[in-house]
């Protein structure tokens, strides 16, 4: 199964991508931490992206569509969770013609709904692992040792662009550039929504059960 993940920021694209990921053994593609990874090895790529993540606007859409089809190519085969691509409608049509050079197939766009206070609240609390890239909250999901990733150990770290004027920049570009993504969807009929307001462990059997549902389907025709 291949799916893409739609959401405002904090929604929990990266949560539920890790949890898919961890259930289905599918291959989850961040296009931030694929580019975080650049700019953290200081290639010529990540010199090009550094300043335009820290402040919260949107790297072009070519640049992006590269990384990301190499990386498609390299885990086809396990099915992938694209969270965070695409991002823009230019971005949606790019990756329509990698899927179909590919020969494969989008099976759902998942969009996780969340209002503006919860995304300021999510992303000021949230704690990332400098290694592996897990995901934390200090209060909603914290780590069992203060500061230290339980999967490696590694440091964790708040990122660059979770400070209050870059997500106010986040939540601006995402209004006006990827929430008319929800709607592209919706008229290919791949879209499937879920309030994203609730606890983690709240969202968990309703995002389980329209997973199993599209498993189904697809085993079934
Ligand atoms: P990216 O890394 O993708 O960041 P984002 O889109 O801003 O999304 P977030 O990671 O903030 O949100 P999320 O929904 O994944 O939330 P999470 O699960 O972590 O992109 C960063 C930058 O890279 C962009 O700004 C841009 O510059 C560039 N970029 C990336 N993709 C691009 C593209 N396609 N085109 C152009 N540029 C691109 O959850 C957040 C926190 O909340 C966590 O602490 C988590 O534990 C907690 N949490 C989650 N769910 C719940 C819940 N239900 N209850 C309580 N806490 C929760």
């Amino acid at each position: 199964m291949n799916f893409v993940f739609l959401g405002q920021q904090g929604a929990g694209k990266g949560t539920f991508a890790q949890h898919l990921s961890e259930k289905k053994g599918l291959i989850q593609i961040s296009a931030g931490d694929l580019l975080r990874a650049e700019v953290k090895a200081e290639t010529n790529l990540g010199k090009k992206v550094k300043e335009i993540m820290n402040a919260g606007e949107l790297v072009s859409d070519e640049l992006i569509a590269e990384m990301i089809e190499k990386r498609i190519k390299e885990v086809k085969e396990k099915g992938f969770i694209l969270d965070g691509y695409p991002r823009t409608l230019k971005q949606a049509e790019l990756l329509e013609g990698i899927m179909q050079k590919l020969n494969l197939k989008i099976d759902a766009a998942v969009n996780f709904t969340i209002g503006d206070a919860t995304t300021i609240e999510r992303l000021g609390g949230r704690r990332t692992c400098k290694n592996c890239n897990k995901v934390y909250h200090i209060k909603y999901l914290p780590p069992k040792i203060t500061g230290k990733c339980d999967a490696c150990g590694g440091e964790l770290i708040t990122r660059d662009d979770d400070k209050p004027e870059a997500i106010k920049k986040r939540l601006e570009a995402y209004k006006k550039q990827t929430k008319p993504l929800i709607d592209y969807y919706k008229e290919k009929g791949l879209l499937k929504e879920i309030d994203a307001e609730p606890k983690i462990e709240e969202i968990k059997p309703v995002f389980d059960k329209i997973i199993e549902e599209i498993e189904n389907k697809k085993i079934t025709g």
